[in-house]
């Protein structure tokens, strides 16, 4: 591994005091935390079975948010321990790699010593002598090892389908189990076509991912010559019971349902490793550390992350530049070419047209990382005390983040460290994606943006500032929003119809004669701001002319009031069972 290439080893208190406590002592205090963060995790994710069963959707929410709390609550009990006795790093490093030696979850173990000791022993970039920093990469082995998996004989039939539903944890609660097997079966061989046939056997995995009203049965058939397919079913549980409610067989679909525009599932894998090395046979293309992070494990995912960083670098000799697009007023934005990832550094200073505070922005970035985000929030993770090789920076960009946002950057001539930053995928801003693409494309997307603006609001959502520069484009065509600085909960915001001029002077005044409070907002008056004149905004009009009506937000916000949680498919409406 190239870690150690461009990170210089800092370790500001690593020297023990003289009331250390033994090293064997803080490697078990650690190891404790750990164990007793996993505990807990997996206790709160198993609670998704019972959310599901009892159609508990608010609670389920309030656990999913819960979930999140456990780790850094964890982390900062152990640390407050450690930081009282003083620790010699790189002695309690290696007896932990000692006790974890043989457990199938070393690598979330390690990451958890890592977000202890970080803090501990205030580790600036990263210090291979006192952290981890490379995992054996045993991932991709973990499920051939000691497979996770069931294994089922047999073709693409009803019968093999509904082996793998007597398989899952919800067996019993299947309210026509054989023949919505059936139908499964069915659906799913008429698009695998002519590879219907090759089908072979199909594994599974034995416990099932909740997320939001749904539980994913997530399997793989085997075809003959050693191809896989994915066979993705979500479960809902509707006034029948608990039902399918579709097939997905492509990995692009697979991707979209684990996007990093929904929230983590609930998936008692036990073995995550082996999980994900079985997750990574369905969806190749998928960055390990989004699957990680999609399965609650952000914290591993920030380690994956940084880890591909590293390796993309090592690999070429690109350079980190600012993020193609309109520049930000609270964000410094820059990327690696050919690595699918957005920095973001909160400025010095703000746009005169911006009244938040460092604070409230990262209040709202919390704010997002808590909610459901419904395939429209893209994820983004914190970091703090990155280190960069310096080298790899482009000299004007580094220049331009220095002058933006000077207290967040340390340089040492050698590298660059931020002291705080936000990491996203890299989308295609859709105001460039308009301008780039043919004209059917631009009319779908534009379409693909006001539903976007519609399921933000569905979910509680108001993104604040709704130009298209804040929303970017994935690979698979789905419109996401990315600016969180003026989001608001939609229950929040008053949406407000143009008051009629009372006399000429007033529409003729340069200041607004009404009052434009603080979470006032006028529908009417977003028709010239978000879609440029012409054949766009005629698409874009025809879809969507129900967002310039107060009438249509007040009716959301009504229907949040009244406690309603709208279903948000991660597939398309074709892909769902037409059961009776
Ligand atoms: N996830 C992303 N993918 C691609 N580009 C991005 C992403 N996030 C931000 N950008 C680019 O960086 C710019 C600034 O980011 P962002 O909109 O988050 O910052 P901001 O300062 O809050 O913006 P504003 O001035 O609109 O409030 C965007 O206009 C876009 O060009
Ligand atoms: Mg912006």
């Amino acid at each position: 591994m190239a870690e150690t290439e461009i990170e210089t080893p800092s370790r500001a208190a690593q020297a023990s005091s003289p009331t250390s406590i033994p090293p064997t002592d803080a490697a078990e205090e650690v190891l404790a935390a750990y164990e007793g963060w996993m505990e807990r995790f997996r206790e709160m994710t198993r609670r998704a079975r019972v959310r599901f069963l009892n159609r508990e959707w608010r609670e389920s929410q309030v656990d999913a948010a819960a979930r999140m709390d456990l780790y850094p609550a964890a982390v900062a009990a152990a640390v407050d321990t450690l930081r009282a006795a003083g620790v010699d790093g790189a002695d309690a490093r290696d007896r932990f790699a000692a006790l974890i030696g043989g457990r199938a979850d070393a690598e979330l173990a390690e990451t958890f010593y890592n977000s202890v000791m970080r803090r501990v022993l205030t580790i600036v970039g990263v210090d291979p002598a006192t952290e981890f920093t490379a995992a054996g990469d045993g991932l991709t082995q973990a499920d051939a090892v000691q497979p996770l998996h069931r294994s089922f004989e047999g073709g693409l039939t009803g019968q093999t389908v509904a082996a793998l539903f007597r398989a899952t944890e919800l067996a019993d609660a299947f309210a026509e189990l054989e023949g919505d097997a059936e139908a499964c079966a069915r659906a799913a061989r008429e698009q695998l076509g002519a590879d219907a046939d090759r089908v072979r056997g199909a594994d599974l995995l034995p416990f099932l991912f909740y997320r939001n009203k749904a539980a994913y049965m997530v399997a793989r058939l085997r075809l003959e010559d050693g191809e896989v397919r994915p066979l993705l079913v979500p479960l809902v549980n509707g006034p029948r019971g608990v039902r399918p409610d579709a097939v997905l067989t492509t990995p692009d679909e697979v991707h979209v349902v684990f996007s990093f525009a929904r929230s983590y599932f609930h998936a008692d894998t036990g073995r995550p490793a082996a999980a994900i090395a079985f997750l990574h046979t369905l969806m190749p293309a998928k960055p390990l550390n989004e699957l990680y992070t999609s399965l609650g494990h952000n914290k591993h995912g920030k380690t994956e992350l940084y880890r591909e960083l590293v390796r993309q670098l090592s690999r070429g000799d690109a350079r980190f530049e600012r993020a193609e697009g309109i520049r930000g007023l609270v964000m410094s934005v820059f990327t690696l070419p050919g690595y699918p990832v957005v920095f973001k550094v909160i400025r010095d200073e703000f746009g005169a047209s911006k009244n938040v505070t460092r604070d409230a922005v990262k209040e709202k970035y919390r704010l997002v990382f808590r909610m459901d985000r419904v395939g429209r929030l893209v994820d983004a993770q914190e970091f703090e005390e990155l280190a960069f090789p310096r080298d790899r920076f482009d000299p004007a960009w580094l220049e331009e983040l220095r002058r933006d946002a000077p207290s967040a950057i340390r340089d040492d001539g050698r590298r660059v460290v931020v002291r705080h930053l936000y990491t996203e995928r890299r989308l295609r801003p859709l105001d460039l994606y308009l301008r780039e693409s043919d004209d059917e494309v631009a009319r779908a997307a534009v379409v693909e943006y006001g539903n976007a603006i519609k399921d933000l609001a569905c979910a509680n959502i108001f993104p604040g500032d709704l130009l298209l520069k804040n929303f970017g484009v994935s690979r698979h065509g789905r419109v996401i929003f990315y600016d969180y600085d003026e989001l608001a909960l939609l229950t929040d915001v008053r949406f407000r119809a143009m008051p009629t001029a009372r006399y000429e002077e007033d529409e003729m005044a340069a200041d607004p004669w009404f009052s434009v409070n603080d979470g006032d907002v006028f529908p009417e008056e977003f028709v010239p701001f978000l879609v440029p004149a012409g054949p766009l905004r005629e698409a874009f009009m025809d879809a969507h002319r129900d967002l310039f009506t107060v009438r249509w937000w007040r009716e959301i916000q009504e229907r949040q009031a009244a406690g309603e949680i709208p279903d948000f498919f991660p597939y398309p409406q074709t892909r769902r069972l037409k059961l009776d």
